[in-house]
């Protein structure tokens, strides 16, 4: 009975945690990136059971996967040839219409940028591709931030090192003689509650971790009365046992025993 109760609690409280955290509804992209040349093939799966991919293009809005557009399997989606036509926003929805985080896919003719799909945390390291399609090629590209240059690298990747919130903006590259990608957004979302930036973000993550922390705090207050009575009953079990005989039958007793 005891042990019913204790998995009870834990059922509970995991359950309560669990609806507390930030779930995924993220859409995944491989590879992983929302700049395709074209001809290029994409894999979209949504990080959560039962959602679908959906889109929107200039031409044609609100489209799920299958309907006019990608190949459906359960959550994922694959486009085997990108063109034109692909380029749009896309995202994951469930079937009660709940939408998760948008991602813009771009499909160039020659030149694109690899970046981040999803925002990147402060502090960390961020790596910048440069693609062409032409070949041969010289592998040499500039980078840009803003418009504006911010450097050269021979192997054609840049690594942005500990990232911070001054990083975002709208990334492009060129490739000389081959051409210019499509523009990029990168965003930087803060680790802890920074002094400054944007305060949607840092309301949301600060209301969350209250959340979190208020049903951490439920679930410690049940762990320790569990543990309490647990440890009651266990003090009544060895006393029953002193009284009567050391068998392990007073352990089945309290097995057995009907909740009070
Ligand atoms: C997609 O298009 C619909 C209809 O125009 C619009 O209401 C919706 O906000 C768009 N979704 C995104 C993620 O842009
Ligand atoms: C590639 O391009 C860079 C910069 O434009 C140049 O300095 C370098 O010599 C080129 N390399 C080759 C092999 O052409
Ligand atoms: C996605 O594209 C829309 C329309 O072009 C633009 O307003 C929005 O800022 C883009 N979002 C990102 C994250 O790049």
């Amino acid at each position: 009975m005891e042990g019913r109760r204790v998995q009870q609690l834990l059922c509970l409280t995991v359950t309560l945690i669990s609806t507390t955290l930030p779930s995924p509804q993220g859409l995944k992209v491989t590879p992983s990136r929302s700049q395709f040349l074209k001809e290029d093939s994409v894999s979209l799966s949504c990080e959560e059971d039962g959602w679908t991919v959906w889109r929107n293009t200039s031409r044609k809005k609100r489209r799920s996967c299958g309907d006019g557009w990608g190949k459906r399997d359960g959550s994922s989606c694959s486009i085997s040839y990108m063109i034109d036509w692909d380029i749009g926003v896309y995202w994951c929805e469930s079937r009660e219409g709940a939408a998760g985080r948008s991602i813009n896919i771009t499909v160039a003719d020659t030149v694109i940028l690899e970046s981040p799909v999803h925002p990147v945390m402060e502090g960390q390291d961020v790596t910048l591709g440069c693609k062409t399609s032409l070949q041969p090629f010289n592998l040499s590209a500039d980078f840009f931030k803003d418009g504006i240059f911010i450097g050269t690298e021979p192997t054609g990747h840049m690594t942005l090192h500990h990232v911070s919130r001054s990083a975002e903006g709208l990334y492009k590259c060129n490739i000389k003689g081959s051409g210019e990608s499509p523009l990029s957004w990168i965003s930087v979302t803060g680790r802890a509650p920074p002094t400054s930036g944007s305060p949607p973000v840092n309301m949301a993550s600060l209301e969350s971790a209250f959340r979190v922390f208020c049903h951490l705090v439920v679930f410690c207050l049940y762990f320790i009365s569990t543990l309490l009575m647990v440890s009651i009953y266990r003090q009544r079990a060895t006393g029953n046992r002193m009284t009567n005989q050391p068998t392990h039958q007073s352990d089945d007793r309290l097995n057995n025993r009907p909740a009070d």
